[in-house]
């Protein structure tokens, strides 16, 4: 066993759904210099192109709506092979549960749970007939702690859990793996909101034990070992890159 090798991933093809922005372009990214052909795939064509421009390897960029079922359908029935599949889009509506409107919370169930179901089904058909792949969806801190207004994308986040360990499961026989990332706290347009709030902000930085946000780029070495040698034998977990969110309460520091 040559252990150099265990991140490389030349001669892999790898799809990043949300490639246009945030956690996804930095990933497409990264795997490009890991040896991956990358497919960045958007809602947003021309933020897909722009990726791809920025990539040090081959690629391709498209247009695709994942909550559209016939065009994830075309677009995976179009690929020859498909090794890895990162898939990040979601959306959040941060408000008291007692406000949700039914529009709000179609929404997100449509993008978070629905939409994340269509494309891990049609990745998950492709690798398990080529026996061989690596799924890696990103659910969220949000799938194990809450605060006040993070009520249905919580809950689609956990829905997003429970689906990849339920794949894992099903399609670990035909040697594909499943996993989920679960994000801290990322700058990157999804949480603009909270950025543009200082105390909001802060108190998010104050949470962790690093003290501070994360940089999309450092989301990037959890999904290179999963789509990586190197993860062969992880599959139906959840692989938390919060800065210990998840691990300590946070609240107070006592004076010992
Ligand atoms: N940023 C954070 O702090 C954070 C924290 C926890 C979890 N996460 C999770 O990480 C993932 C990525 O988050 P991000 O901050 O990079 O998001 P982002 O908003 O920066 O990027 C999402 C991308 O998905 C694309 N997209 C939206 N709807 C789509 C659709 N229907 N079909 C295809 N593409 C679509 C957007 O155009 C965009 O390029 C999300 O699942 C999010 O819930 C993020």
């Amino acid at each position: 066993m040559d252990y150099k090798t265990l991140f490389d991933l030349t001669g892999k093809t790898a799809m990043v759904i949300g490639a246009g922005s945030g956690i996804g372009e930095a990933t497409a990214m990264g795997l490009s210099d890991f040896g991956a052909e990358v497919i960045c795939a958007d809602l947003n064509h021309d933020a897909a192109i722009a990726t791809l421009e920025k990539l040090s390897g081959d690629g391709s960029a498209l247009q695709l709506n994942i909550t559209e079922k016939a065009r994830v359908q075309e677009v995976f029935s179009e690929l020859e092979a498909l090794d890895v599949l990162i898939c990040t889009p979601a959306v959040n509506v941060r408000k008291p549960m007692l406000d949700y409107t039914e529009e709000e919370f179609d929404k997100v169930v449509n993008l978070n749970f629905k939409g994340n179901f269509f494309a891990m089904q049609a990745a998950g058909k492709i690798m398990s007939k080529q026996k061989g792949g690596s799924i890696i969806m990103y659910s969220s801190i949000r799938s194990q702690v809450v605060e006040p207004g993070q009520s249905i994308y919580a809950a689609t986040k956990a829905a997003s859990l429970q689906m990849v360990k339920t794949l894992a499961a099903e399609l670990g026989p035909d040697n594909v793996r499943v996993n989920a990332i679960a994000p801290g706290v990322v700058e990157t347009p999804l949480t603009q909101q909270i950025k543009d709030q200082p105390d909001w902000y802060n108190a998010y930085s104050n949470k962790n034990a690093l003290g501070r946000w994360a940089q999309p780029s450092e989301l990037v070495g959890a999904a290179v070992f999963l789509s990586s040698q190197a993860a062969s034998y992880v599959t139906g977990t959840l692989i938390p890159v919060d800065a210990g969110w998840l691990a300590i309460d946070g609240r107070f520091t006592p004076p010992v």
